[in-house]
């Protein structure tokens, strides 16, 4: 059994920005189920979006983001995040980020959908990348810091580990640190902690086509909802309208939207610009309208993708602001600066999550959740681009003040049980667990995705069923693995969509059904 003060299960950049400040109040254990470089924050192209410079306000950037969300984003959370926005890009420039500049001297700022202003920090098109990079160069030489990768967390440790029941009635449940499964033993760790932190990420691998890399299957989301847990606004699940059509390759690679910020255009397989027929801010409007416009050009005309039109882009810009683009649709015979580029939408962001409070806190006692795995209410019914890596810094900050005042009064937890493994055989035939996931996925894609209808969840739900039942039966007969429990929590997550998808009676943002409005004679 293992002590810790806090226990951060996640090495994006919400686990690591708040492991680098919570280092300085207590030993901090951080837990990642693969190297620490691979996470989502990894792969984000287009930047950070932040109020710096006249004639940007922080008016402008709070309008723009309840405007992408439909008005359904919590206001005094917009307020918190837009507002802290200037101080917590200030954090990533002291631990050594580097933010492009242009020849003035001045930030580089770019634009994408949804924004009024060029609010957009970057460096180059890998700005998830340096992110990364400079954190964990900073978290691994911090003494206070232990790091553990390729530990994977099983479950959140609650009341339920000391034999007392817990219902989603009840008020008082507690966190007291998290079981992980230990590489080297193939056996099941206690790690108890005064504060578990979970910045597991997103959900991307619930469907076919995804942004994300492979450790997002929902985990933080499915532990909590497990352990009784408030989970909330998982219907909108965010499709980027702009990923590179190569279907051989997962995750799918992202054309950043700063692309179409400085002038890039959609165009139908005619070569037809569309967007104007959907939206007045044509290729630059928000997300979910971009999305599910391409989608309807899809159904109408049969084909597979539609283009995007980069020709226009000056080629100095064009090599120094997006040098990965260029190389990787180099790479399969297209020279953006030439060629039309083929893309379709793909599975990229979960606004929904665990819902926390402005200070990161769950409703489970000495629980936060951070990053894309928390429902803070900035998102609303959909995010604004470039709104998340921001999102993550505000309440991991918000966070570790609220925990640092309290860390000292919280003692360890006694009499909590080691993991009982007992009667559990191995499980020889991993194509049922891969096979399960494969159709999940193809269910989720078909029947969840950016058009829905309450048929189609009606479908998914019965099919997602027979699945959670075979994996249960699986997973109670199996010694533990990574891939099962992936597989439960993707089960869960899709669940979960599904269930609140089904409860929204209306079209509204990233949630579109054809049966909502209803139709009329
Ligand atoms: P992640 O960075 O995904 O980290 C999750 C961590 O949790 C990983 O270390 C993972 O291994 C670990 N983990 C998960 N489950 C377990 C478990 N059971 N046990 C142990 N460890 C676990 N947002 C922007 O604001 N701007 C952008 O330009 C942008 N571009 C993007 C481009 C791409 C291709 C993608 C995929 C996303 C992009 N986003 C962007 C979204 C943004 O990158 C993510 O929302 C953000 O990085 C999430 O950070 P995080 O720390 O919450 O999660
Ligand atoms: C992009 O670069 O288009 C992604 C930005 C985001 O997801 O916020």
């Amino acid at each position: 059994m293992k002590h810790t003060d806090f226990l951060v299960i996640g090495s994006g950049i919400a686990g690591l920005s708040f492991a680098l400040k919570a280092s300085k109040y207590g030993s901090v254990c951080l837990v990642t189920k693969d190297v620490v470089q691979e996470t989502s924050t990894r792969y984000a192209q287009g930047g950070i979006a932040a109020v710096m410079y006249h004639p940007d306000t922080y008016e402008k950037h709070i309008e723009d983001t309840m405007i992408a969300g439909h008005e359904l984003s919590d206001p005094e959370i917009v307020r918190i995040t837009i507002t802290e926005s200037t101080d917590r890009v200030k954090d990533l420039i002291d631990w050594g980020v580097d933010f492009d500049k242009n020849p003035s001297g001045k930030y580089d700022l770019a634009r994408e959908g949804g924004h009024s202003e060029f609010r957009v920090l970057h460096h180059k098109d890998i700005t998830g990348l340096e992110i990364q990079k400079k954190l964990y160069e900073k978290a691994k030489n911090e003494a206070n810091i232990k790091i553990l990768e390729k530990y994977f967390a099983v479950e959140i440790i609650t009341q339920h580990h000391l034999g007392i029941s817990i219902t989603k009635h009840s008020t008082d449940i507690d966190c007291y640190g998290a079981y992980i499964l230990n590489p080297h033993t193939n056996k099941i760790d206690t790690i108890l902690a005064k504060t578990t932190i979970l910045a597991t990420g997103g959900i991307g691998n619930v469907y076919s086509n995804t942004t994300n890399p492979a450790v997002s299957t929902g985990d933080g989301i499915a532990m909590v909802h497990r352990a009784k847990g408030v989970i909330r606004g998982m219907e909108f699940v965010q499709f980027h309208p702009t990923t590179l059509y190569n279907p051989s390759e997962r995750p799918s690679f992202l054309i950043t939207e700063a692309l179409r910020g400085e002038g890039a255009i959609l165009k139908d397989f005619h070569g037809n610009s569309f967007m104007e027929k959907y939206d007045p801010r044509g290729s630059l409007a928000p997300r979910d309208i971009v999305a599910r416009a391409i989608d309807h050009e899809l159904k109408i005309s049969g084909e597979k993708h539609v283009y995007l039109d980069a020709k226009k882009i000056n080629k100095t810009v064009f090599f120094n602001h997006f040098p990965t683009i260029y190389s990787k649709c180099l790479s399969v015979g297209i020279d953006a600066t030439k060629d039309l580029i083929p893309v379709v939408p793909a599975a990229h962001y979960s606004c929904g999550g665990i819902l926390t409070d402005p200070w990161g806190c769950t409703n489970i006692r000495n629980l936060y959740a951070l990053g894309e795995c928390a429902s803070t209410g900035l998102h609303g019914a959909n995010r604004l681009a470039s709104n998340s890596l921001l999102e993550s810094l505000v309440f991991s900050h918000r966070a570790c003040e609220h925990a640092s005042q309290k860390i000292n009064s919280i003692d360890f937890i006694e009499g909590i049980k080691d993991w009982n493994a007992e009667g559990t055989i191995s499980n020889e035939e991993k194509i049922l667990i891969t096979e399960s996931t494969r159709e999940l996925q193809s269910i989720m894609s078909y029947y969840v995705g950016i058009v829905r209808s309450d048929l189609r969840l009606e479908r998914a739900l019965k099919r997602i069923n027979i699945i959670y039942q075979e994996t249960e039966t699986l997973y109670q007969q199996s010694i533990i693995t990574q891939q099962i429990c992936e597989l439960r929590n993707m089960i869960c997550t899709a669940y979960l969509i599904i269930k609140e998808a089904m409860k929204r009676k209306e079209s509204l943002g990233l949630h579109y059904s054809i049966d909502y409005p209803p139709k009329t004679d």
